[in-house]
Order: C-alpha cells, then structure tokens, then sequence
C-alpha cells in the first residue's frame, strides 16, 4: 500500500456517470477526494507528488473480465503468464483483470482454483480475481459452487461447446443454474452447439476443407443464435441470471435483446475482435488466418452493426477481451493441415481500451459509455464495485491518465503482450495511455514501466450488482 498522496490536477475526469473538470487526491491506496479544479477545496490540497493531467483524460482503470493466462488448451498454454499478461494489462490501462480458473473433469472445484491460486500469487502486476470453469457438474461441484460464492468466486462458466473437454449438457448446465439461482453466483456461458458443430468439423477436414477459414465456416451464426436461445429458455426455467460471454453474431444478440425485453437478467459481452475483426482476416493466405482463430469465430463484417448498436443501447453491457494468446510459430501452428487443432484464442489485454477510445472517435461510443462498457459495468457485474470502475472518494485509486490526443500505431514491435504477433498489427489509434496507477502506485510513468510482479492482489469479489 502506498501512503503518499498524490494529486493529479487538471484533467477531465470521466465515469460512466459524469465528465467535470477535477482534481483528484489519493491518499493510502484509495481516492481521498475530488474537488472541482481551481476550487479552494482542490486547491488547499498538498501532496507528497502531483501528477498534471492537462489536457489529459483522468478514467478508472480499465476492468477486463474475460482472460485467460497459462490456459492449458489443445495440448499447450496460452503464452501469457499472469506476471506478463498483466503487466501488458498495465501498459494498455487496465488494472484488473478477472481470470477463469479451471475445473479439470473428474477433479473438484477446489483443486482447480487452488492450482490457479498458485499460478497468479506473487507475480500480479495489477489486481485480479477469479471466475471458475465448471467442467464436470456433479453433486460434489454443485455443493462446492456455494462455497467459492462465499470466498469470493462468484461467477461460473459454462460451456455448450468443446465436447470431451468443457462441455455441459443441457441437463448439467440446468442444475448448475438452478443451484446459482439459490447461491447468487452468475453462469457465465460459452453459447454454441458443439455437437452439431464437432459434426461440421469433421465432415470439412474429410472432404479436405483444413484451412484457417473453415474454423468459422463450421461454427455457424445459427449454432451460436440457437445456443444462446437454448441458455436463455434454461436460466429462465431455473430463474437464474445469466452472462452470454463473447457474442459475435447479429442473430445472437437478437435473442439477448429479446430477453432483455421480457425484463430478465439476461446480459451479453462483446470483444473488440468481433468489432474490428472479420473472417477477411481469417480468410487471410499462408496459414496467417490461424492469428485469428478463437471461439465464438470471427464473423462477416456485417455483423459488427448489430454488436456496436447492442452496445449503444445495453443490450451488451460489457466489452471483455477473451485474452488468450497463442504464438504463431509452434502454437497456432499446431494446427496446419487441420485447423481444428489450431489453439483457440485472441490476445488483446493490452488493446481494449485503446480500441475503445478509438471507437468513441468513430462515432460508436461516447465517451461516458466507453468507460461503463470497459470499467464500471463490468465491476458491477461481477462484484467488484465502487472499490473498481469509478472514479469516487473511498474506491481504489486505480487511475489511468489517458492523453486523447497521441496517436500509436498498434504492433507486436511495440506491444508488451508475451506473443509473436499483434491481432490489430499496424491499425492506427488516436489516443493513448500515459500514466497508470494501481492501488495509488504508480505503475506506468509517462509511458515507463515502474510496476512490479507481485503489486498486484488477488481481489475476492461480492455478487453480481447488475441485476434488475
Ligand atoms: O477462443 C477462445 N475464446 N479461447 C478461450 C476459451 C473460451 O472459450 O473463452
Ligand atoms: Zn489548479
Ligand atoms: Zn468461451
Ligand atoms: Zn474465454
């Protein structure tokens, strides 16, 4: 914990609620105040450092609910380690990151989260907690589901998809609803037919379809829209919330705003590579559309309408990154001659926010909505709020200085991602983050690493705070 005060003076301070002028003083680790600059108030203020953010955007730091560190998956890890990943979510002004731990079949709960306990103790360079992967629902998961709410593991994914490895049925998938319905957890789920698409996979690699490309022509739109139906029918049944993560597909996110307007607790996330990403990109020659290989797969651009416009009216509420990088050479490579090998993932922990702030320029977002979708409402939606997503007295002064003005260029030459190559390589962003800090230290200093492994706290997280 830092007992310094720091003042940062003279930026525009923008929450999900408000954009004014202030001055912010944190004092041990939390936001003591904020005052209007130039009152008397902001400036009786004295500080051990004062930080001047003229001109300058002072937000929350960024809250990206969806990654994947060191996931064992297709037979190697994702390339990130807790240590590097979230010293990259540091550089690209994000100070948590809530990652899944993973429930092996046949193991309980407990030793999977304990393992990844162990993974992300002592080497964090941000904040971070804990979803659990359901693998196996049994009796013995389902009791233990009540026990991980309790400690602070209180959302649980699960999966229609990857049969033989993550997959639930229809039946195990309504059990562990039904027990989150009585223990307040919120199921999180992978929302695609895996069945009928594991049928699909094998009928193109026999008729000699093995490329990149065909990894999104199998994952069909109506298996990802018909699966996103079939959770909702269920957690409706159980009476349960329900979080559909990484929607890519326009029919997808009809049926969640279908069930919005029925007035359940029914939420959709979006990652920026369904929003600035297509199959042009799978599609691309020489194997190098293996880059954009993850699930839900990339889709026709014309898809991208309905995800910005189901931003824009909360029908999505929440933009995670899914970060789970797998390098091209000797990972995604895996899978030449038989794309369905290929390790399945995108990284991008470092590039949400800047892609965000590249949005709201565009026209997509405004600016107040750029930090709900990236900061408060996915804290809210998975208990971590007001101590992260905002900007107010008594919160954690995680806190990004964010000059709107720079431009970058976005490349696996600049990025600090443990990764060989840069989904957005050479796409140019107006805006970029100039200094962060975690927990009142500063961790990024106009643009220098001063963090450290081992800052970062593991954060246990309360219910979610979303529903209606
Ligand atoms: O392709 C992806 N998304 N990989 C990570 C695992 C998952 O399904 O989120
Ligand atoms: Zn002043
Ligand atoms: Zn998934
Ligand atoms: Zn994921």
């Amino acid at each position: 914990m830092s007992s310094a005060r720091t003042l940062i003076r003279g930026g525009l301070v923008i929450t999900a609620a408000d954009e004014i002028h202030a001055d912010v003083l944190t004092e041990d680790g939390r936001i003591a105040a904020l005052a209007a600059h130039g009152s008397a108030a902001a400036e009786s203020w004295t500080a051990d450092r004062v930080i001047d953010a003229t001109g300058r955007y002072v937000i929350p730091g960024g809250v990206d609910a969806h990654t994947h560190m060191e996931l064992p998956f297709g037979g190697t890890s994702a390339s990130d380690t807790f240590e590097t990943g979230t010293r990259a979510a540091a550089w690209g002004g994000t100070t948590t990151i809530v990652d899944f731990a993973v429930q092996s079949v046949g193991h309980s709960l407990r030793a999977g989260l304990d393992a990844w306990y162990a993974k992300a103790d002592g080497v964090c360079a941000v904040d971070y907690g804990f979803h659990m992967i359901l693998s196996d629902v049994d009796e013995r998961s389902l009791k233990e589901m009540d026990r991980l709410v309790e400690e602070g593991v209180t959302s649980f994914k699960l999966f229609m998809a990857y049969p033989g490895v993550f997959y639930s049925d229809d039946g195990r998938i309504l059990r562990a609803m039904q027990r989150s319905a009585r223990n307040g957890g919120l199921i999180m789920m992978h929302a695609e037919n895996g069945i009928a698409i594991d049928v699909l996979v094998e009928q193109a690699l026999a008729e000699g379809r093995t490329d990149p490309r065909y990894h999104g022509e199998v994952r069909k739109v109506v298996l990802e829209a018909e699966a996103t139906h079939r959770a909702i029918q269920l957690a409706r049944v159980a009476g349960a919330p329900l979080y559909v993560v990484h929607v890519s597909a326009d029919e997808a996110v009809a049926e969640i705003t279908a069930a919005r307007d029925k007035g359940l607790n029914v939420f959709g996330e979006t990652c920026p590579q369904y929003l600035f990403l297509s199959t042009d990109q799978l599609a691309e020659p020489d194997f190098e559309g293996a880059k954009y290989v993850c699930s839900t797969p990339l889709r026709p651009k014309e898809h991208q309408a309905a995800l910005w416009r189901g931003l824009r009216t909360n029908d999505l509420q929440v933009v995670s990154t899914d970060h789970c990088p797998f390098c091209f050479t000797g990972q995604k490579e895996l899978g030449r001659g038989d794309f369905s090998k290929i390790p399945n993932g995108l990284p991008g922990v470092e590039n949400r926010m800047d892609l965000l702030h590249q949005a709201v320029l565009d026209g997509h977002l405004t600016r107040r909505r750029w930090i709900e979708i990236a900061c408060a409402t996915p804290a809210r939606m998975f208990g971590l709020y007001p101590r992260k997503g905002t900007i107010a007295p008594g919160a954690d002064a995680d806190i990004v200085i964010y000059d709107p003005h720079a431009e970058q260029t976005l490349s696996v030459t600049t990025h600090h991602m443990n990764v060989d190559y840069n989904a957005y390589e050479g796409r140019r962003i107006t805006g970029q983050v100039e200094t962060v800090l975690s927990r009142g230290e500063v961790v990024i200093d106009q643009r220098t690493y001063t963090g450290r492994a081992g800052h970062g706290r593991y954060i246990p997280r309360g219910t979610c705070q979303y529903l209606v």
